[in-house]
């Protein structure tokens, strides 16, 4: 069968761990030449990276702190002079600073907020003009069911994903004319680094709650990413892809 994102060039934002390497996996083996954006663990993006080309794929590590607006221009602008354009942006690199709002500190909402909203804002800019002018592109952004749901402890978090698909909605009227879509893909309780520090108490809790009976894997959202990358999905814009084993129904 023929590769869905062949001579495509991907960037996916936090891609050295968790979802966004399940994610730069599967865009490689679909064809893409993948840029592995991390932060701060370059070894564990080095092998994501070993394992696309030990699968016959290719790409290259990317260091920027998508917050860090100045390094994400610089980065993204030295793949545009490189290739021309980035044909696919996944928008992935998240973080949280969980706590009840009473107690929540300042600096704990300005993190969240700068690195899983403004970030997106950051990296969307730095490419859309180059993907206006190839007139295509495919922009997802890794939302969170509880964006949709809200979460106790979460307020930071669940504001910043909501922000995410207001963003997509919005952004996606501006730039359908010019062949690019712009959607978000929202795991539920997927098995990563992030949900790894959550007391056994609330998993199962939480899995109680899940009609599908166990949380997700990185693997089965990076399919849902990579379905909206792909020409079959040029229909779709400004929506929200739920992947969550029906703990939210919408
Ligand atoms: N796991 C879940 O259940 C779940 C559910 C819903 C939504 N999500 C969302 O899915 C995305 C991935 O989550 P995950 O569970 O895979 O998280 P994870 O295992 O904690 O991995 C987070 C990734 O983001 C990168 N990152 C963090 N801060 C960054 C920054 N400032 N700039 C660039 N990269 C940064 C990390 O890179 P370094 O290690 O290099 O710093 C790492 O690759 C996040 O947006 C998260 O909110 C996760």
């Amino acid at each position: 069968m023929a590769r869905r994102l062949e001579g495509k060039v991907a960037v996916v934002t936090g891609g050295s761990r968790g979802i966004g390497s399940a994610i730069c996996r599967e865009l490689a083996a679909e064809g893409a030449f993948v840029y592995v954006n991390y932060a701060s663990s370059p070894d564990a993006a080095q092998a994501v990276l070993d394992v696309i080309r030990g699968s016959g794929g290719d790409g290259a590590l990317l260091q920027f702190d998508v917050s860090d607006r100045e390094a994400v221009s610089k980065a993204l602008g030295g793949v545009l002079d490189e290739r021309g354009t980035v044909h696919v942006l996944v928008n992935n690199a998240g973080i949280t600073r969980d706590t009840l709002l009473a107690r929540m500190k300042e600096e704990d909402w300005d993190r969240v907020l700068d690195v899983n909203l403004k970030g997106v804002f950051n990296c969307t800019q730095a490419v859309l003009r180059a993907m206006m002018k190839a007139r295509w592109g495919r922009i997802i952004n890794i939302g969170s069911v509880v964006g949709a749901m809200g979460n106790a402890g979460q307020a930071n978090y669940a504001a910043a994903k909501a922000g995410l698909a207001g963003f997509a909605k919005s952004l996606a009227r501006e730039v359908a004319p010019r062949g690019i879509t712009v959607n978000v893909v929202a795991p539920g309780f997927i098995e990563t680094d992030m949900t790894k520090v959550l007391p056994d108490k609330i998993k199962e809790q939480l899995l109680g709650q899940i009609p599908v009976g166990r949380m997700g894997t990185a693997e089965e959202v990076a399919a849902a990413v990579s379905f909206l990358a792909s020409d079959s999905a040029s229909y779709i814009t400004g929506h929200v892809l739920h992947v969550n084993g029906g703990l939210l129904c919408e």
